[in-house]
């Protein structure tokens, strides 16, 4: 069978899978927070200090947001990622929050830089104020993201079932600033599961891999575009497909598949519902050196964890 026909199988197994087990009542509170353990090998991430913060039972404040998912104003109650990150000890090295997000996203935050707190202020909300005549009350209902246009069958909505992650910019520090703004990782969140507290340094370095002026660019391009959602040997993110199981992408992909599949799938990508955006202003040189990095981390490993 061809990697593309597993993968195939495997997609309507999730499809099957996620139909049947969400059953809308379903209101998840907890939110873990851990320390990243220093690893021996790549794959054995162990967590020190993990808690489990009920965020029923959490101090509450009220917000008035931009919420720049949504691209709209509202009216928030819930907790700040602040007040999360200060719920137990922090060890002095760690600068980085990882967020673990339900759809396996995770998104790096430097959470010790004051300006990029500030400009994010992120949020965890868990109720909307909703002001509709005859209907103004806090509901938990926070809306699907959901983008139908007159063509496009929008199959996969963004929920947030438990609560949703706010931030008021779609700037993200990792992702360099493009006008008009082609990605921003913001747009893809559901819901906050854990933020997994780590040392910035050290966690990047389990993807540089080694080699030629094309892997370090192609490392460069992961963590600005695609680390995400993308793993590599179940380090990382894991939205998307693996880079290295259970099949290697470089092997199936030469750099030009690779190239076209980044940046031509379909313009509207995500508006249609479908879940890798494009990449519309990825070069065919980048994408190259991408496919170089993959094959350098691929046949070396991600490098263990140690800060
Ligand atoms: C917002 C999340 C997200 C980002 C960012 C993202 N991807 Fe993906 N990617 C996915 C998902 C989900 C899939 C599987 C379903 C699909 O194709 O939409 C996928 C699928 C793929 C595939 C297809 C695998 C196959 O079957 O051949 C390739 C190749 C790929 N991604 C490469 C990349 C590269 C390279 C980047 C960075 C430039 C990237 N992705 C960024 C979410 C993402």
């Amino acid at each position: 069978m061809s990697p593309g026909s597993t993968r195939g199988l495997l997609l309507w197994g999730l499809l099957l899978l996620t139909s049947s087990a969400t059953p809308a009542t379903s209101q998840r509170n907890t939110v873990e927070v851990w320390v990243r353990a220093p690893t021996s090998s790549a794959a054995d991430a162990g967590r020190l200090e993990q808690r489990t913060i009920d965020l029923a039972t959490a101090p509450w404040v009220e917000v008035d947001r931009f919420d720049a998912q949504y691209g709209v104003h509202h009216r928030y109650r819930g907790v700040t990622l602040q007040w999360l990150l200060h719920t137990g000890s922090v060890p002095g090295m760690v600068d980085l929050a990882l967020l673990h997000f339900d759809n396996g996203m995770v998104v790096p935050l430097p959470f010790r830089d004051t300006t990029a707190m500030e400009r994010l202020a992120p949020f965890i909300a868990l109720e909307v104020w909703v002001d509709s005549p005859g209907e103004r009350v806090w509901s938990r209902d926070l809306p699907d993201i959901s983008r139908k246009g007159e063509e496009s069958e929008d199959w996969r909505p963004i929920r947030f079932q438990g609560g949703k992650f706010v931030v008021q910019t779609l700037w993200h520090p990792e992702v360099p600033e493009v006008t008009p703004r082609v990605f921003s990782p913001w747009q893809h969140v559901d819901r906050l599961a854990g933020v997994e507290l780590a040392q910035s340094e050290a966690y990047r370095r389990q993807f540089q891999g080694s080699g030629s002026a094309a892997v370090a660019n192609g490392y460069r391009t992961f963590l600005e575009r695609c680390q995400f959602c993308h793993g590599v040997r179940q380090v990382g993110a894991h939205f998307g497909w693996d880079f290295a199981e259970p099949v290697p992408l470089h092997t199936y992909r030469d750099p030009h598949s690779l190239w076209f599949h980044a940046k031509y799938r379909e313009m509207d990508a995500t508006a249609r519902g479908l879940m890798m955006p494009a990449f519309p202003d990825l070069g065919p040189t980048q994408a190259a050196a991408l496919w170089a990095w993959m094959q350098a981390i691929v046949t070396s490993g991600p490098a263990p964890y140690r800060p």
